[in-house]
């Protein structure tokens, strides 16, 4: 088997929306034929305005299908109070998706999208116990040769030059349950910047660590850090032996998104992170001799 993904993330239809890049990522995705388009969340500018909920509904209505989809915070009204802490989410249930637990799962893959974002929550996310159980009992069915994938709008690593902590509050609890349950890779977005790495980065003593693919804004001019004013996105590649991130940056000059930086991993089921009984050093060998 042989899986394409393209990773789109922080749309934010309303005023920092460009619907020029939009249209050029839209081309993309149609030469590229995605076996699942992925967004991770702010699909609106402002969860309040219902204009910015149609323009993002008929925009997703122009890009490829399947598409995996998870609320962000931008998602939740700011100014309605009431709606905010009793229904954040019925805007984007009515416009995007009544479930905001997606699911997606082909032989030798399985995709798993969770909510963050909450009501009482204004910039980092958070994941209870009972959603965490809940990814843990979709992913149950699979064994290890399953490429196991999470999709979360926060992220669980701060990357290297943002100043402020902007993961989950919750987010070494996540690190070490995605740990736990041989999720291989994590795509998420949030900070608009992109961002690869492993959470073994933040947690040393995880068994294999998860596989962190970070996008940045896709559509808004709301880009940061290196990408200020950028935007972004990721394709990624999925088969028996390896993931192949590729991160596609738009660039100015040329006009057009070009990937601009490639990360390839051995998959888990190679057991190319386990090493060979024969060569594993144990500790009574360093012990010198007396
Ligand atoms: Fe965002
Ligand atoms: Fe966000």
């Amino acid at each position: 088997m042989r899986y394409t993904l393209m990773h789109i993330s922080d749309l934010h239809a309303g005023p920092p929306f460009n619907p020029m890049i939009a249209e050029q990522v839209a081309h993309y995705a149609h030469e590229l034929r995605p076996d699942l388009l992925v967004v991770s969340g702010d699909m609106v500018q402002r969860a309040d305005f219902v204009s910015q909920w149609r323009t993002i509904k008929t925009y997703l209505a122009t890009l490829p299908q399947p598409q995996l989809i998870v609320p962000g915070n931008h998602d939740i009204p700011l100014f309605n109070v009431f709606s905010r802490l009793f229904f954040p989410l019925r805007r984007y249930r009515r416009f995007i998706a009544q479930n905001i637990n997606p699911v997606f799962t082909r032989p030798g893959l399985a995709v798993v999208g969770g909510c963050t974002a909450h009501g009482w929550t204004f910039d980092g996310g958070f994941l209870y116990r009972s959603q965490i159980r809940s990814i843990e009992r979709a992913f149950a069915p699979f064994g290890p040769e399953t490429c196991k994938v999470v999709v979360l709008h926060h992220p669980v690593i701060n990357p290297p030059g943002i100043r402020r902590n902007r993961e989950m509050t919750n987010a070494d609890t996540v690190v070490r349950f995605l740990d736990q349950c041989g999720v291989e890779l994590m795509l998420s977005g949030h900070i608009h910047v992109s961002y690869v790495g492993n959470t073994l980065d933040v947690i040393r003593d995880l068994r294999q660590g998860t596989i962190i693919c970070q996008s940045g804004t896709t559509t808004s001019r709301r880009g940061t850090g290196r990408e200020h004013g950028k935007n972004s996105f990721n394709v990624i590649e999925i088969d028996p032996r390896s993931i192949r991130i590729s991160q596609h940056l738009y660039l100015q000059d040329a006009k057009r998104f070009a990937a601009v930086s490639e990360h390839v991993f051995p998959r888990r089921s190679t057991g190319a992170y386990e090493i060979p009984r024969s060569e594993r050093v144990v500790e009574a060998d360093l012990v010198p001799d007396k």
